[in-house]
């Protein structure tokens, strides 16, 4: 069985540290960043080391996903302590609401460059270590807001859609080498982001936005994240974990 030491950026809390901790139950290393919540990392940590496999690791690693230089500073400091990087989530991300009327140009970079431009910088930073390993897994966990538009802003859609095209091209160049890249499209995560805050009467009102009779959770993230994992025949796809509201 491959060897797997695993990054999940923003990993301690929501859809980022569910799919850290699906990570940890198969027996991999994992890294997890975040931006500047210590008091979650911390929480996250002590979760994850409860549920550790003999001889495996977990870091918790603060660092700006849209700062290169800080990237490439956790990156060194996880192959140090794991080996070679073999899966990869980028999952870091930032969902501020604004219109054309209200959106900055710098809220405009911010978003491409956490959501983004983050992406980008740590799949190329990893891409040496799988195609050494000759395996690779990498998620990227976009949004329903790249199929659509959504309602957070032009900012966010293209965020997200850009990311779908990460993967697809990242698929074709890095299959030859057992490496795999797919994303999944989430929308209505009720224990993640936002919707943590949100009151019960409110999440209700999201129900009918979905073709099913409930919202999302991070469980359903996590179920097609393994299907991901345990599949070397699936590469450049988006699975929409969204209650089929990709087709509006
Ligand atoms: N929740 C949903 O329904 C939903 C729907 C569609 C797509 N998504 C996507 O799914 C991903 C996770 O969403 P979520 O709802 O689970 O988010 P969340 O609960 O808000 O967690 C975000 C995580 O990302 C980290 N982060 C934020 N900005 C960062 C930065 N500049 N550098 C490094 N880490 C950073 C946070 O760290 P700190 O705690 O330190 O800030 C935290 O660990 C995002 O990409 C989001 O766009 C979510």
């Amino acid at each position: 069985m491959n060897k797997l030491n695993a990054i999940v950026t923003g990993g301690t809390r929501g859809i980022g540290f569910g799919l850290a901790e699906a990570l940890v139950k198969r027996g991999a290393s994992v890294a997890v960043t975040y931006a500047g919540n210590d008091a979650d990392a911390k929480i996250a940590e002590s979760k994850l080391n409860a549920q550790l496999s003999n001889g495996r690791k977990v870091l918790v690693l603060k660092g700006d996903n849209s700062d290169s230089e800080q990237i490439k500073r956790l990156y060194l400091k996880a192959k140090e302590v794991f080996g070679p990087i073999t899966v990869l989530v980028n999952n870091a991300g930032i969902m501020p609401i604004r219109s054309f009327d209200e959106i900055s140009f710098k809220d405009w970079d911010d978003t491409i460059g956490v959501n983004l431009n983050g992406a980008f910088y740590w799949c190329s930073l990893v891409v040496q270590d799988m195609k050494g390993e000759g395996f690779g897994r990498i998620v990227n966990i976009s949004s329903v807001a790249a199929r659509g538009g959504g309602v957070i802003g032009p900012h966010y859609a293209a965020s997200k859609a850009g990311m779908l095209g990460l993967t697809r091209y990242a698929a074709r160049e890095l299959g030859p080498f057992g490496i795999t890249v797919n994303a999944i499209a989430p929308a209505f995560i009720e224990d993640a982001g936002p919707f943590l805050e949100w009151s019960e009467e409110k999440i209700d009102s999201l129900k009918a936005k979905v073709m099913v009779p409930r919202i999302g959770n991070v469980g359903d993230v996590v179920r097609a994240f393994d299907y991901l994992m345990d599949s070397p025949f699936v590469t450049g796809v988006t699975l929409d974990v969204n209650g089929g509201t990709f087709m509006i």
